[in-house]
């Protein structure tokens, strides 16, 4: 089975705010209820190929998915009988992921909020899963922290990212992914509370859609010891 819920339903990917977008909150949200609205569905409804393999033989528990978009991680997950909280910005990509949850009679706790506003329960989550986060950096790091602080002792952190070419891109969708935090801002703070177990580079095998410019993804999957 071919998995991938990054992968677009279509061939055009939403252009990611960059700097000089707006980028209060409110606004994110309204970008992305945008994006969400232009088309029936913008990814595949198929859960990340990363997540999947990445959780294999953990025991479930207490999962946050992090941008859950339309939900197809957090069904998976809830399927998978994790108690998941999936967290979102776009209301009209968390109808479509309570509709489906619905349809395939799983629970499912969502949450309308960005990752830094929803201020969490610290160390309550066995798992939080953050698949090609939108998560725009700033200088206090506040989207890092909120990652690593969910996380609860004994947890796994997994942050899926796609990785940037070396070359410096001109275009404006690279210019864009470089304002998110990426997998070597999380991996910078992992201090010696944390295991670090795997950071690499993968070919990412999707050859449809608008991800498929993408051909690699960057992994991180990190354990709180304490
Ligand atoms: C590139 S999409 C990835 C969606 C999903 N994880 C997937 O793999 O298909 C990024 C998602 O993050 C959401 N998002 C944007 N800003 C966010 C924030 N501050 N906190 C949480 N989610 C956010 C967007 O609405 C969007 O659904």
């Amino acid at each position: 089975m071919e998995h991938g819920n990054h992968h677009a339903a279509d061939s055009s990917e939403p252009a990611e705010p960059g700097r000089g977008s707006p980028q209060t909150p409110e606004a994110v949200s309204g970008f992305w209820d945008q994006s969400y609205s232009e088309k029936p569905a913008l990814w595949s409804g198929r859960p990340n190929a990363a997540l999947v393999s990445e959780i294999r033989g953990l025991q479930p528990g207490r999962v946050l998915d992090v941008g859950c978009g339309e939900g197809a991680d957090a069904v998976w997950l809830a399927e998978q009988s994790w108690e998941v909280t999936a967290l979102e910005v776009s209301t009209v990509a968390l109808d479509r992921a309570a509709r489906q949850a619905a349809r395939r009679g799983v629970t499912v706790t969502w949450l309308h909020s960005g990752l830094v506003e929803a201020a969490l329960p610290p160390a309550s989550f066995d798992l939080v899963s953050a698949q090609y986060p939108a998560l725009l950096r700033t200088g206090d790091k506040a989207a890092e922290f909120a990652l690593l602080h969910a996380v609860a002792p004994g947890g796994t952190l997994l942050v899926v990212h796609h990785q940037l070419p070396a070359d410096p891109d001109t275009s404006a969708h690279s210019a864009a992914l470089r304002d998110y935090v990426g997998l070597a801002d999380v991996a910078a703070l992992l201090d010696e509370n944390w295991h670090l177990e795997v950071h690499e580079t993968r070919p990412r095998n999707v050859s449809t859609g608008a991800g498929a410019h993408h051909t690699e993804d960057v992994v991180l999957r990190a354990r709180r010891l304490r």
